[in-house]
C-alpha cells in the first residue's frame, strides 16, 4: 500500500554559498518543535510579533521552541505598516537588552511582511548581527519578504529607506496560518504571487488564471503550489543578485508606482499588495506606451489583479506629487526614475521614460 502523499509539503533551497537556507512549506509547521531542529545552538529565542498575531500563534510557537532554548521570551509590537519604523524598532532592542540576551540568541520573526522586515533589521544590527528565522503567516511574506534577506523600517520621505541586507538562518511558511487571515490581506499577497509570472515564467500567470477560484478559497495544495513557485521564482533571482545590482530589481515590477501611492496617501491606507496590485496595472501601461507589449497583454493582466480582489485604479494624488515620490525610490539614479517594464511575455527589464509618457499613464490609470 503506497501512503498518500501530502501535497502541501515542499522545500525550496535558497543558494547563497555560506548564507543558503531551505524555505519549508506545509502545513501544522508552527507548533511542531520538530520544525525548529537543527538551528544555530543558543541559550535563548526571542518571538517578534504584534497585537494581532501573538493571540493566534505565539503560545504554540513559544511551547515548540522550548524543546531547543532554555529560556523563549516575546516582545509583541503594535500592529500595522504605520510602526514599522525606528520606536516600534527600538522595542525590540529595549526587549533583548532587558532579557540580557546575547550574541547567540536567535530571533523568530512571526507575522507578515512588517513584522519580518523590521525583525530581519534588529538581527542584522543587535551585537553587530545574531541569527534569525523567518515564520512568515501572511501570503504576501510566504511568497515574497520573508525570502532573500531585504530587511528595513520606513521613512517619513520613503518606503523602507533604512535598512540592511541580512539573511535569515530559515523561512517557515506554514499553510494553516493562512486561514485566519483577513481576505483583502489574502488578495493583497496575490498581487505578489502574479507578479512572479509577467517577469518571469508566464506558464504560472496561466496556471494562476486557471486557479484563482481556488487561491481565494484557500484550497490548501492550491495555496502550497503558489507559495513554493514563487519562492522558486524569487529564489532563482536573488540567487543571482543578492543585492540587487541588476536583476533582482525585477522584483519590484509594480512597486515604483505602489511605492508612491503608500507614501503619498500615508503608510498603511492602502495595504502593500494592494499598492503593487495597481501599480502593475501603471506599469503594465507604460511598457505598452513604450512599445514593449500590445494592448492584450494590459487587458489580461489588469482583468487578473481586478479577479484576485485588488485596486486597479490609482488614487488621484497629482501627477507631480506622483513623481515627486517616485523621485525618492531606490531605483531611481542622478534623479531620473527608472522603472520595471516587462519587455516580452515573461521577462521583465528595467528603463528610464519620458516624463510625458508617465504623465499619460498616471492620467490614464489614476483617479
Ligand atoms: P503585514 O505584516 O502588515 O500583515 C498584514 C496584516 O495581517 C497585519 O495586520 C498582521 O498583523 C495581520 N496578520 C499577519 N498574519 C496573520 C494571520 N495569519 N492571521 C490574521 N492576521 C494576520 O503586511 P504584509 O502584507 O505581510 O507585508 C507587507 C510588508 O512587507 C510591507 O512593509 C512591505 O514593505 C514588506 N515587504 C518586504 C519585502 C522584502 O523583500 N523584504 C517584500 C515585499 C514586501
Ligand atoms: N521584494 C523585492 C525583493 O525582494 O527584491
Amino acid at each position: 500500500m503506497h501512503a498518500t502523499p501530502d501535497l502541501t509539503r515542499h522545500t525550496v533551497q535558497i543558494d547563497l554559498g555560506e548564507r543558503s537556507y531551505p524555505i519549508l512549506i506545509g502545513a501544522g509547521l508552527l507548533g511542531d518543535s520538530a520544525t525548529y531542529a537543527g538551528l544555530p545552538t543558543a541559550h535563548s529565542a526571542m518571538v517578534v510579533t504584534n497585537d494581532t498575531v501573538a493571540p493566534l500563534y505565539a503560545d504554540a510557537v513559544c511551547a515548540a521552541l522550548q524543546a531547543h532554548y532554555r529560556q523563549v521570551d516575546r516582545v509583541v509590537l503594535p500592529d500595522g505598516e504605520a510602526h514599522k519604523d525606528w520606536t516600534t524598532l527600538n522595542q525590540i532592542f529595549d526587549a533583548l537588552l532587558s532579557k540580557a540576551s546575547d550574541r547567540k540568541t536567535v530571533l523568530f520573526a512571526l507575522g507578515g511582511g512588517v513584522v519580518g522586515d523590521m525583525t530581519g533589521f534588529a538581527a542584522a544590527c543587535y551585537m553587530r548581527g545574531v541569527p534569525f528565522v523567518q515564520l512568515p503567516t501572511t501570503l504576501l511574506s510566504q511568497v515574497d519578504s520573508s525570502v532573500g534577506g531585504k530587511t528595513a523600517i520606513n521613512h517619513p520621505l520613503g518606503k523602507n529607506m533604512i535598512g540592511a541586507f541580512y539573511q535569515p538562518q530559515r523561512v517557515i511558511c506554514d499553510l494553516d496560518s493562512l486561514r485566519t487571515l483577513p481576505p483583502r490581506e489574502l488578495s493583497a499577497g496575490l498581487a505578489e504571487v502574479i507578479k512572479y509570472g509577467p517577469i518571469a515564467d508566464m506558464a504560472f500567470l496561466d496556471w494562476i488564471e486557471a486557479n484563482l477560484p481556488a487561491l481565494r478559497a484557500r484550497e490548501p495544495a492550491v495555496l502550497a503550489h503558489a507559495v513554493r513557485r514563487s519562492c522558486e521564482i524569487k529564489a532563482h533571482v536573488v540567487g543571482q543578485d543578492e543585492r540587487e545590482s541588476g536583476l533582482r530589481a525585477i522584483l519590484n515590477f509594480g512597486h515604483t508606482f505602489g511605492h508612491a501611492i503608500e507614501a503619498g496617501l500615508g503608510y498603511g491606507a492602502w495595504l502593500h499588495g494592494e499598492a503593487v496590485g495597481c501599480g502593475m496595472v501603471m506599469a503594465a501601461h507604460l511598457s505598452q506606451r513604450l512599445g514593449l507589449v500590445d494592448e492584450a497583454f494590459v487587458r489580461r493582466l489588469t482583468r487578473l489583479i481586478e479577479g484576485a480582489g485588488l485596486p486597479i485604479r490609482g488614487p488621484a494624488l497629482g501627477a507631480d506629487r506622483y513623481i515627486e515620490l517616485m523621485g525618492h525610490d531606490k531605483k531611481a539614479e542622478g534623479g531620473e526614475i527608472r522603472f520595471v517594464v516587462i519587455d516580452g511575455p515573461g521577462r521583465a527589464a528595467m528603463r528610464p521614460a519620458p516624463d510625458a509618457l508617465v504623465r499619460e499613464v498616471l492620467a490614464a490609470c489614476c483617479d
